[in-house]
C-alpha cells in the first residue's frame, strides 16, 4: 500500500484554480521528485500532505486513512512522521542556529536536554555545516540557511521527509552534497523522500520515480528512464529542453565494466 494515496484532488484561491485532480501515489522507501513550472501548485501540493493546507475537493489517504478533512490537532501525529523543509527556510531568526535545529526536538520531547547538543550536531554535520550552533539565521548566506533547515528538518529523524527546493540557490558542490545526503537518508534509515525541484539534472540522478505536475494535474510519472523516452510529451519536452537532461541512459554496469 502506498504512504500516500492522492485521488482528484482539487485546490483554488479564488480564481486560481491551482489544482484541478491531482492523482498521485507515494510508496514507501522511494524518492519521488516533483517537477513543474513555477506556480504549478508545488508547493500547495506538499503543504496539502501535512494539513498546512485544506484541499477543496478529492481524497488525500495517509496509510490508507483519509486524512484531508482532519482537524488541526488531528495532524500533529502526521507532522511527527513526516517532516518538512520548507522553500523559504521558514528559520527563526530570533534564535541560534542550535535552537533552531533543536526546535522540533524539543517540541516533540523527543530527547532528553543532555542529548540534544549531540544530535544537533550530528545534523550540521550532515549538511557540511559542523560547528556553527551559536550563529544567528541572521547572519548566514541564503545557501546556509537552506542547509540549517534541511538540519532541522532531518534532526528529528522522520519516517517520510517533503523537501521543497533543497538545493535552490546552492552552489554546484553543494548541490551534489545534498543530493548524497537524501540519497543517504533514504539508504541508511529507509526515509521515504519527496523532493520538489527545478534542477532536472539532479532529480533524474537521484529519483526512483519522477511526477511533472501540469495544468493542475499530474501529467505524467515514472522513472527517469521512462521519463527519458517520453522526452517528446508536450508538457515534459520545455523541461528536457532547458535544462539539456541527457536523453541516454546513464551506463549500467555492463556497459561500464571492461569487455
Ligand atoms: N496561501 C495562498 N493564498 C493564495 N494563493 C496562494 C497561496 N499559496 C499559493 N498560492 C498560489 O497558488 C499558486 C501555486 O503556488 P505554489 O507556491 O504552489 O507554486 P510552485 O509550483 O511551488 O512555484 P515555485 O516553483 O515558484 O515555487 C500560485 O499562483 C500562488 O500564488
Ligand atoms: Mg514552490
Amino acid at each position: 500500500m502506498p504512504i500516500y494515496e492522492l485521488r482528484g484532488v482539487t485546490k483554488a484561491f479564488g480564481d486560481n484554480h491551482v489544482l484541478r485532480g491531482v492523482d498521485l501515489d507515494i510508496r514507501a522507501g522511494e524518492v519521488l521528485t516533483i517537477i513543474g513550472r513555477s506556480g504549478s501548485g508545488k508547493s500547495v501540493l506538499l503543504k496539502m500532505l501535512i494539513g498546512l493546507l485544506a484541499a477543496d475537493d478529492g481524497s488525500i489517504r495517509f496509510e490508507g486513512t483519509e486524512v484531508s478533512g482532519l482537524q488541526e490537532r488531528e495532524w500533529t501525529p502526521i507532522r511527527r512522521r513526516v517532516g518538512m523543509l520548507f522553500q523559504e527556510y521558514a528559520l527563526f531568526d530570533s534564535m541560534s542556529v542550535f535552537d533552531n535545529v533543536a526546535y522540533g526536538l524539543r517540541e516533540q520531547n523527543l530527547l532528553p536536554e543532555s542529548e540534544i547538543a549531540q544530535r544537533v550536531a550530528e545534523a550540521l554535520k550532515a549538511v557540511s555545516l559542523p560547528g556553527i550552533e551559536p550563529m544567528s539565521p541572521k547572519d548566514l548566506s541564503g545557501g546556509m540557511k537552506k542547509r540549517v533547515a534541511l538540519a532541522r528538518a532531518i534532526a528529528v529523524r522522520p519516517e517520510m521527509v517533503l523537501y521543497d527546493e533543497p538545493t535552490e540557490g546552492l552552489d554546484p558542490i553543494n548541490v551534489t552534497r545534498v543530493d548524497r545526503l537524501l540519497l543517504r537518508l533514504r539508504d541508511t534509515l529507509g526515509i521515504t523522500t519527496v523532493i520538489v525541484t527545478h534542477n532536472m539534472r539532479s532529480s533524474f540522478r537521484i529519483s526512483d520515480r519522477l511526477a511533472l505536475i501540469d495544468e493542475g494535474r499530474i501529467a505524467l510519472t515514472g522513472t527517469p528512464a521512462e521519463l527519458r523516452a517520453q522526452a517528446s510529451d508536450p508538457a515534459l519536452r520545455p523541461f528536457v529542453m532547458a535544462s539539456r537532461v541527457s536523453l541516454r541512459p546513464p551506463p549500467g554496469p555492463a556497459a561500464s565494466s571492461p569487455p
